[in-house]
Formats: C-alpha cells, structure tokens, sequence
C-alpha cells in the first residue's frame, strides 16, 4: 500500500521551535525566550480587540482597509500598497511561495531568522545562507551568493537573533548589486526599536522601484504576538501578488481593530521604546560587569557570549537561569551554542536575570 507523500522538500524541514513558556515547579515564570513586548499591549489596543468579541459572528473585512488608511496616515504611506497578514510570518511564507519554487534559490544570512529556510523549502525551493561577518549580515557575501537562480534574498533588518543591523547604505549597495529581477525582501521586524541615525526601515527603497519589500509586525514593540498580526509594504505589482494568493479573510477583525488602536496609541509605543533603550543599556552595561560579553543590539533582545568552560558555558547559564524560573533561548539550533538570547523584559525581570547571572558567576 502506498501513503500520500508531500512535494519534494517539506520532510527536509526542521520544524520551527518556539520559545518555550512554562517549567515544571513553577507556576510563573519570567518569560524572555520570544521577543515579546515586555509591558504587553496598549490598553487601547485592549479595549478595542473586547470591543470586536460580539462582533466576531460577522467576517472581517478581507481588504483591512481602514488598518491600512491607519498605517498610511500614521508613517506617510500609500495604503493601496500595503498588505496584511496574520503575522509577518504569513506574509513571508506568501513572498516565496508567490516567487519562488522548485529549482529556485532563496538567500539569507548565516544567522538569519530560522523562518527564511523553512519558507523556502516549504515552497520547494533552495534555501541558500551567505557567511556573516561579526555576527552581521554582510553584503559582500550576500552578493557573491547571487545565481540566475537566485528569486529572493531576505534579509532581516534588523537581524534576529543576533541583533545587529545594516546602515542605509549598505542597504542600497545590497540593492544595487542585486539583478533587476531578485526580489529583496527586508524584514524589519524590530525596526521601532533602532536608535541609529544611520538606520532606515526600508520605505524609501520600497518606494524607489519595483523589486523591494519591507515586512513589519506588530508582535514586538506593539506586543501583539498572541493576536498575529503584520503588514508588507510593496511595490503595486507585488502587493497585487499577495492579494491574489493570501486567504481572503487572513486576518481576524479582532486584530485589525485592535492593531488600529496600537498604531494610533503613539504615547505607548514611545514608552516602550524608552523602556527597552534604558534597560537594554543597563543590561548589557551589568552583563559586561560580570566579564559577559553581548552582541552589540538595536532590538528588545540581547545576544550573550558564554565561555566554553564546562560549569561556565551558556548550557549551565541556561540551566541555572532555569533552577530560578526564568526561560531564555538557547541558540544550538541556529549554530550559536556558545550563545543565549535574552528578551528585555520589565524592570523586574531584568533585575532578576542579572541577580541570577551574578549568582552563577560568583559574584
Ligand atoms: C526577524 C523576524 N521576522 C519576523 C518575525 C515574525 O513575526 P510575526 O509575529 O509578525 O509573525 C519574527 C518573530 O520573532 C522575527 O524575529
């Protein structure tokens, strides 16, 4: 007897694994495991995702137009070339399958968000990853990892899990090295959070011509990941190509209500950009107190460098975090062992995790 078998590339996928959220012995934990909001949503975007509960019989409005009129006012875009999505990791999954399949390559960095090589595969195309340098995507190599196959090159900006960044210019001289017909997608997932004048979300390259992408989200600094919610920002022909292909009602109206009163709640998003700025800084500065060094981050999460040493490594850091109920994310699946993610939390947490690290480092 045979047994129905998926399109060639699907049983090479690992599944993604998300952060884990409970530990056996404790009833609450101090979750920094998935770059979530650390003061969770607006109360706005609360009040009007209850607002929408007896409304949920109705389906949504398939189009989110006025979410998308609510982005365009708010960041000077062009709705018509906005699309939603449950997520942005739905909207990338559309990007490849939309342009990429089997024979074609899609590229990434090293250490690339893990989505990028499933998506590709899932499509039945070719995941490719280019070296980084320093932990950073580097546009050198990205370029010499360019074929005629090549369909897409994603590139998170900035990156997770490592944090780091690409100035503008270096965006646009990835770009300009790029053939006409590859399609950059820039994922600036955590983009609110960059302090950097040298910094750009990718709108004016959007904006420039027809073969880029910006994807964003509002699971980080609007705290929404539970309700999964995300939007692109493409040229016309593009965004034509995912309306064809998502579902028609992608998105539940519960999240375009609630993502509306997130966007228009600008007191919010300003107090959690400035919590994150001020505990990242501490963070790092107290993490390097302990002879801890971390990547250099522009995001709410913070890549720590562990020693090798047996009882000192990032496996026993995570342990010991773990025996005080606090989950961080450990990096072996993106090839970072030596490596643990940490998601800046509340005021607490942050005082907990370092009153953990200097109780293993003997401090
Ligand atoms: C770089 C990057 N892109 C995309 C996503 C997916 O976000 P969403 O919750 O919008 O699907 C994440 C989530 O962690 C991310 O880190």
């Amino acid at each position: 007897m045979t047994s129905p078998s998926p399109r060639p590339g699907i049983m090479d996928i690992t599944p993604y694994a998300g952060g884990e959220s409970k530990l056996t012995g404790f009833d609450r934990v101090i979750k920094l495991a998935s770059n979530e909001g650390a003061l969770g949503p607006s109360p706005k975007a609360v009040a009007a995702y209850q607002a929408e509960a007896v409304g949920m019989h109705r389906y949504p409005d398939g189009s989110a137009a006025d979410l998308r009129l609510t982005l365009a006012a708010r960041f000077g875009l062009n709705a018509d070339r906005i699309v939603c999505g449950a997520g942005s990791d739905e909207l990338l999954q559309l990007l490849v399958r939309g342009y990429a399949g089997p024979g074609d390559e899609v590229l990434h960095s090293q250490y690339g968000f893990l989505i990028y090589p499933i998506d590709a595969k899932a499509s039945g195309a070719t995941p490719v990853a280019a070296d980084e340098v320093n932990l950073t995507t580097s546009v050198d190599r990205l370029l010499a990892a360019v074929t005629e196959r090549t369909k897409i090159v994603f590139v998170a900006n900035p990156n997770n899990p490592t944090g780091t960044y690409l100035s503008v210019a270096e965006m646009k001289r990835l770009r300009n090295g790029l053939p006409d017909h590859v399609l950059l997608v820039i994922d600036a997932a955590y983009a609110e959070f960059v302090d950097r004048n040298d910094y750009s979300a990718g709108v004016d390259m959007v904006e420039a011509g027809d073969n880029v992408v910006m994807t964003r989200t509002f699971s980080k600094i609007y705290a929404m990941g539970g309700l999964r919610l995300g939007w692109a920002y493409c040229p016309p022909a593009v965004a034509d190509v995912l309306n064809r292909i998502r579902g028609p009602f992608n998105v539940a109206s519960a999240a375009l209500a609630a993502g509306q009163a997130a966007i228009e709640d600008v007191d919010f998003a300003d107090l959690v950009f400035r919590h994150n700025s001020y505990w990242r800084e501490w963070f790092v500065r107290e993490l390097g107190l302990l002879g801890l060094e971390s990547v250099p981050s522009v995001t709410n999460f913070v890549l720590v460098r562990f020693p090798k040493t047996a009882g000192q490594n990032a496996a026993a850091a995570d342990l010991h975090l773990r025996g005080k109920g606090i989950i961080v994310r450990p990096m072996r699946s993106y090839g970072l062992p030596d490596y643990l993610r940490i998601t800046i939390g509340r005021d607490d947490e942050m005082q907990a995790v370092v009153a953990a690290f200097q109780e293993f480092r003997g401090a």
